[in-house]
């Protein structure tokens, strides 16, 4: 990674590197800010799945919702922003439980926590940091899957995010999700959102979501809109193409090598010996 690269685009706070697009202005702001009862959080590690499930989430409610950009994305005037905002608010976030807003958990705000195979997250984010220009160069895979494991990365460590939430799985207002039972069956995954949220949606309407929210349905609707920044929850980057990349299960494979595979394992049962995953 070219160094001069990392340090104008992140900075780090509190332990976890974000980019310089989270002010740390904001990020010391965070702790103050007024949740309202009725926000849902859409929480995730990146590349886990943020924007599938945010196009789900969005089309299950036919009221007035407004998508935020994550909360912990922009400057102080973030804050007054989401402040103004007259609509119920669905907000991203990527931040790691120790780090949420206290007045989400306080008033236990609905959060859905989507997570993914760590490896195939790595290797997402492995092109997503390639291909954006608002992240750091990486030269190539193996200096990335170093990166990685160290959690020297954007939002810190997969193991540490991960933990953080997991502790907090089994309180009422917090579902976990994974990637792959959404891949493996959308349409039951989405019937645990609507319960969790409390939205009497029928099985038809749900499976037209589901068709809408297939990967091509959602990756070609990306190419037929414009370049509006408000159109990606991530708000490193505007250009779609970056987000919708392969949409698979499995394709760590086609990048770990079997000895960097043995290495992640060992790291993975380590950190993870008092996980339930
Ligand atoms: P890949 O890079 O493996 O293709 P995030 O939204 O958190 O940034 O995650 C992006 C990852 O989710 C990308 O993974 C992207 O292709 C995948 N993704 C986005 N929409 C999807 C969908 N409808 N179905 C399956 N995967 C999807």
């Amino acid at each position: 990674m070219s160094s001069s690269g990392e340090a104008e685009l992140l900075h780090t706070f509190k332990g976890i590197p974000f980019t310089t697009r989270s002010s740390p202005e904001l990020l010391k702001s965070l702790d103050t800010f007024d949740a309202r009862e009725d926000d849902v959080l859409l929480v995730s590690y990146p590349k886990s799945g943020t924007h599938w499930l945010a196009g789900v989430v969005t089309k299950l409610y036919n009221t007035q919702v407004t998508i935020t950009s994550p909360i912990e994305f922009g400057d102080i005037s973030k804050l007054e922003e989401l402040n103004n905002l007259s609509s119920k608010r669905i907000i991203p976030t990527h931040l790691d439980y120790n780090m949420l807003p206290p007045n989400f958990k306080n008033k236990k705000c609905k959060m859905i926590y989507i997570s993914r195979n760590p490896k195939d997250t790595a290797v997402s984010m492995f092109h997503y940091y390639r291909d954006n220009p608002n992240l750091p160069t990486v030269d190539t895979w193996t200096a990335f899957f170093d990166l990685f494991l160290k959690g020297n990365v954007v939002c810190g460590s997969w193991f540490d995010h991960f933990l953080s939430w997991e502790e907090h799985e089994g309180e009422e207002n917090i579902l976990f999700l994974f990637y792959e039972d959404m891949k493996k069956d959308l349409p039951k995954v989405v019937k645990a959102i609507t319960l969790f949220l409390s939205l009497n949606i029928s099985d038809n309407d749900i499976q037209n979501i589901c068709e809408k929210s297939s990967f091509s349905a959602m990756k070609s609707d990306t190419e037929k809109a414009s370049g509006d920044p408000g159109h990606t929850v991530c708000a490193l980057t505007s250009n779609r193409k970056l987000i919708f990349r392969k949409g698979a299960v499995g394709d760590w494979k086609n990048h770990f090598t079997p000895k960097q595979n043995v290495r992640f394992e060992e790291i993975f049962n380590e950190k993870m010996k008092l996980s339930k995953m």
